[in-house]
């Protein structure tokens, strides 16, 4: 699932970034995946998960699957806020 979709950035490589490398914050995975946030409408998501892998818990941002569309964004906005996402006019940060 992806977490951050302007930097294409995934839960796993998040639980990467917190086991492996000790992010602690959403700041820090950004830094740790030599990303950047973009539209930042991903960052208190990705605290969210931040927070919960470093407590052993599970990541929980989607809505219930019944609720959820195919573009179902963690943080609701149904990929509107990056329409293009997915054509190549986007460019992974780096
Ligand atoms: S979705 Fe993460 S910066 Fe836009």
């Amino acid at each position: 699932m992806f977490l951050c979709i302007c930097s294409a950035i995934t839960e796993d490589q998040v639980h990467w970034a917190v086991r492996e490398r000790g992010a602690d914050s959403a700041e820090a995975v950004f830094e740790i995946l030599a990303a950047r946030p973009d539209c930042f409408r991903c960052v208190a998501s990705l605290e969210e998960a931040v927070l919960a892998v470093r407590a052993g818990e599970p990541v929980r941002l989607m809505p219930e699957p019944a609720a959820a569309g195919p573009a179902t964004t963690p943080w609701g906005c149904g990929g509107r806020c990056r329409p293009s996402w997915g054509s190549a006019g986007i460019a992974k940060a780096s």
